[in-house]
């Protein structure tokens, strides 16, 4: 099967066999079929945190478990559940008009609902951990199916269990906790001056996520139209003595204090400063707009994709002394 339309970098390659899930029940029936312990597999959502290095030779499943529904209200929130196929964008929007505010803030983050939790997505000061209730797998080792309350998730920046274990799970559905009554989050200074642009004193939910969709349409390029995986590196943290270090010689560099005493450095500075952001390497470039996206300016190969990540990566810790993550999962 041609997976070039199943990975929003649009990179070339092939898998062995392509299998779309409908349901946990087939998900279930996969695991049990003959052959299954023989082949690798791959677990595939919206394909938009992805890097495809080559071919796959073994079945990528593709889930599309559908579904969406207000399990309960509880005192202080709702309780709703989606199936792990379900677009996450549309989702969001769907729990607006439903009036089960709480996820504005990840509006247009594109990918499905199962792949949510795995990286625990973030955007505009908050993170899926933040609104996590709980949620549905299917160990691919064993068939057996699993809840997962959020102490169990391990939960961390861009970072899970799930995603430390690559195809042993399987998200089928996933419950989110929306707190009321409502609350905004506008502190991410982005956010706060969008609404401050369109004259918005008490935002409604709507305003906020329609906000944060005018922010994201600006700087980031759309999958649909430019092949890109978002942000392509982890903002990295670094410890106090080294950020003092940095702004010493660039006191505008951003950096945001981590509870641990850290501090988050900007991977997007880092990346401008050195030079590469709106530069290419052969068919892959830094995004002119926002230096941290890598986009696919046509024909990328997962080759590509490492040798200029390879080469950024390289020139930012010449130059600053930090090591710089890659974000997407490489396969
Ligand atoms: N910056 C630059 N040059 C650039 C890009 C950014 O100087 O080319 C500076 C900005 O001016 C700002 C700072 O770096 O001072 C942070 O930039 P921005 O607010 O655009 O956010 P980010 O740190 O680059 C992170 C997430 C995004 C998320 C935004 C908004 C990561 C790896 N990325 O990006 O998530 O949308 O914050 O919350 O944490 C993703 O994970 O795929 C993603 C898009």
């Amino acid at each position: 099967a041609d997976l070039s339309g199943f990975n929003t970098f649009g990179l070339k390659a092939r898998a062995a066999r392509l299998l779309r899930l409908r349901s946990a029940e087939e998900a279930v029936a996969a695991v049990h079929a003959p052959g299954w312990a023989d082949a690798p597999r791959l677990v595939l959502g919206g394909g938009s945190n992805l890097v495809l290095t080559g071919d796959f030779a073994g079945t990528v499943l593709k889930v599309e478990i559908a579904g969406r529904r207000l399990m309960r209200e509880e005192a202080d929130a709702w309780i709703v559940e989606a199936g792990a196929g379900e677009n996450w964008h549309d989702f969001v929007r769907w729990t607006l008009m439903q009036g089960w505010p709480g996820l504005e803030n990840l509006s247009l983050i594109p990918g499905t609902v199962g792949a949510a939790p795995i990286q625990n997505i973030g955007a505009y000061g908050l993170e899926v951990v933040d609104r996590f209730d709980s949620l549905d797998a299917v160990d691919l080792e064993t068939g057996a199916c699993r809840s997962f309350a959020l102490d169990d998730c391990g939960f961390g920046y861009r970072d899970s269990v799930f995603k430390r274990q690559p195809g042993r799970w399987l998200v089928t559905a996933v419950r989110f906790r929306l707190p009321h009554p409502w609350q905004p989050v506008t502190r991410y200074a982005d956010v706060a001056r969008e609404m401050e642009a369109r004259g918005v004193t008490a935002p409604t939910p709507l305003d906020v996520s329609d906000a944060v969709i005018a922010i994201r349409r600006r700087k980031l390029p759309d999958p649909a139209e430019i092949g890109n995986a978002g942000s392509f590196f982890k903002n990295p943290v670094v410890d106090a003595a080294h950020c003092a270090r940095l702004l010493a010689d660039h006191p505008a560099m951003p950096h945001y204090p981590q509870a641990d005493g850290g501090e988050k450095l900007a991977a997007g500075w880092l990346i401008e400063q050195a030079g590469w952001k709106g530069r290419s390497l052969g068919p892959v470039g830094s995004f002119e707009r926002q230096a941290l996206v890598l986009v696919n300016r046509g024909g990328a190969c997962g080759a590509d994709v490492a040798r200029i990540a390879q080469a950024i990566m390289a020139d930012v810790e010449a130059r600053f002394g930090v090591r710089l993550e890659p974000e997407p999962v490489f396969v």
